[in-house]
């Protein structure tokens, strides 16, 4: 899949905003810190002008954000759709009321939106999933949402510890090894599977 362009759509804050149009959608979605915007820009061929926004400082991201997809298959069908970037869970400096807030918006969204056609779940290679990594995995299985897990920041590790690392991430996320993209924003690593498996995502859903 080729990206053509891409622009900012909207942002939804609370339950009784709707998205901004009716195309089919792909959310992604992680802890605060995990790479999240900076995979999205490097996704979207944004690296030098940001789309989403990267930060030193964690739980930047507090509202859903939808960003307008033009996009060619590989078969150079137009593929249209909006990426969504959930706000990262997890960070623990979070007021419990704020973190109540996030996980509310976030689970009435993932069970009211008959367009989202599946979920990218990330996961920080050189951590295990923890318990809010648990949680989140645990309402995608229950919404049986289609699952997609990408493991970022693998250039942080040598190559000696990165096989095992990521042998027992998998092992502990368990899920099948095929549903696993290793990714890199710093070295571009992982992208273009990435896209491709988020084609199949969109195109299997139109038929
Ligand atoms: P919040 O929105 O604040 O929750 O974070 P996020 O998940 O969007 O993470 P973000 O993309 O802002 O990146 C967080 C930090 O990790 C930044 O300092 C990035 O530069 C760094 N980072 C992100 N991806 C990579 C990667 O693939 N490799 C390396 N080495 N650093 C990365
Ligand atoms: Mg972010």
């Amino acid at each position: 899949m080729l990206i053509k362009k891409v622009d900012f759509a909207g942002a939804m804050g609370n339950t009784k905003q709707k998205p901004p149009g009716d195309l089919p959608q792909v959310a992604f979605s992680g802890r605060s810190n995990v790479g999240k915007s900076s995979l999205i820009n490097t996704v979207l061929n944004r690296q030098r002008t940001n789309i989403a926004r990267v930060s030193a400082t964690p739980g930047k991201t507090r509202e859903i954000n939808f960003f307008r997809v033009d996009a060619v298959s590989a078969a150079e069908e137009p593929v249209d759709f909006f990426l969504v970037d959930l706000p990262g869970y997890g960070y623990a400096k979070v007021p419990q009321s704020v973190k109540k807030q996030w996980q509310d918006l976030l689970e009435w969204y993932l069970r009211n939106s008959p367009q989202l056609k599946g979920v990218v779940q990330l996961i920080d290679v050189r951590h295990e999933p923890n318990e809010a990594d648990r949680t989140m995995i645990k309402y995608l299985f229950e919404t049986e949402m289609p699952a997609l897990f990408v493991l970022t920041k693998v250039d942080k590790l040598t190559r000696s510890a990165r096989g095992a690392q990521v042998r027992s991430v998998v092992k502990a996320l368990g899920v099948d090894p095929d549903q696993v993209i290793e990714f890199s924003a710093v070295t571009g690593e992982g992208k273009d599977e990435l896209l491709d498996t988020l084609e199949s995502i969109l195109c299997e859903s139109d038929t």
